[in-house]
C-alpha cells in the first residue's frame, strides 16, 4: 500500500463492468491507472481470473466484495480471499464485532506469509444512502455522521486497517480514528461529472483535503466518452 508515487496512485478506479472482455478493454485503455477496484458485478461474472489479469499487469487490487454474514462464514470467506493477496478487501461493519474480529483473524491465518498484504477495511454506510434513508428506511436513530463514526470506531477497535466512508465524513473519522487508520472514499464527483446514485459526494480535491487516503472513482471515468481524458483531468485538477 505504500508504493504510491503520484497522485494517480491514490485514485482507485472502479471496474464496474460485467465481463472479462469489457474489463480488459478498460484496463488496457487506462495504463496510467495503477489501482483497480473489482466489485461484486465483475467478480461474480469472471471469478478469480480477473485478479490474475490485474496481477499480471502489476496493478494493485481493491477486492470490494462487501462481506456481510455470521462470524464463521465471513471468517471462511476471508481465509479463502487471503490467497489472492489483494491490497484491500471489504466487510460491512454491521456484521458486528464478533464477525469483524473473526474475519480479521482468518485473513491473517489464511495469508501465505506472516506479513499479510491484504488490508481488511469496513464499510461504514453505503454512500448511496442519505440521512433520510438512514432514519426512515433503516430506522437508525442516530445522525448520519455519528452513525458512520460509530461504525468506523467499531472497525478500529476490532483491529481492522481502515474504513470506507463518504468524503463528507472523512474529516471527522480522520480526527477520531487517527492517522494510521486508512480512509477510502467512494462518492467522489468532479464538478463536471454527473452525480448518479451517489448522495453524499464531494469533489476529488475536497475529499483529499478532508482526509481521504484513497478515492474510489467509477462512472466519472469509466462511463465517460473519453475515459483517458477524464482520468487525466482528475489527476490534473488534483495538481
Ligand atoms: O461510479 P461510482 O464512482 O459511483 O463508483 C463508486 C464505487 O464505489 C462503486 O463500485 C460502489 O460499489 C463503491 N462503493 C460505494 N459506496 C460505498 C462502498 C463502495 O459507492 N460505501
Amino acid at each position: 500500500m505504500n508504493n504510491d508515487t503520484t497522485i494517480a496512485d491514490k485514485i482507485i478506479v472502479a471496474l464496474d463492468v460485467s465481463s472479462q472482455s469489457e474489463a480488459l478493454a478498460l484496463i488496457d485503455k487506462l495504463p496510467d491507472v495503477s489501482f483497480w477496484k473489482v466489485g461484486l458485478e465483475l467478480f461474480v461474472s469472471c471469478g478469480p481470473a480477473i485478479i490474475e489479469i490485474l496481477k499480471e499487469r502489476e496493478k494493485r487490487i481493491f477486492l470490494d466484495l462487501k462481506f456481510h454474514d455470521i462470524p464463521n462464514t465471513v471468517a471462511g470467506a476471508c481465509r479463502a480471499a487471503a490467497k489472492y493477496n489483494v491490497d484491500l478487501l471489504t466487510i460491512h461493519s454491521t456484521c458486528g464485532k464478533d464477525a469483524l474480529k473473526a474475519a480479521q483473524s482468518a485473513l491473517v491465518e489464511g495469508a501465505a506469509t506472516d506479513q499479510p498484504t491484504t488490508k481488511l477495511i469496513a464499510i461504514t454506510l453505503l454512500t448511496s444512502l442519505n440521512s433520510r434513508q438512514l432514519a426512515f428506511e433503516l430506522k437508525i436513530p442516530l445522525e448520519l455522521p455519528e452513525y458512520a463514526l460509530h461504525m468506523a470506531l467499531l472497525a478500529k477497535e476490532t483491529g481492522l486497517a481502515g474504513a470506507v466512508c463518504s468524503p463528507q465524513e472523512a474529516e471527522q473519522l480522520r480526527m477520531s480514528c487517527g492517522d494510521d487508520f486508512l480512509l477510502v472514499c467512494p462518492g467522489v464527483r468532479p464538478k463536471w461529472a454527473e452525480g448518479g446514485d451517489q448522495k453524499r459526494s464531494m469533489t476529488p480535491k475536497a475529499a483529499f483535503k478532508a482526509g481521504a487516503d484513497y478515492l474510489v472513482i467509477g462512472r466519472p471515468i469509466t462511463a465517460s466518452d473519453d475515459p483517458v481524458a477524464a482520468f487525466a483531468r482528475i489527476c490534473e485538477e488534483l495538481g
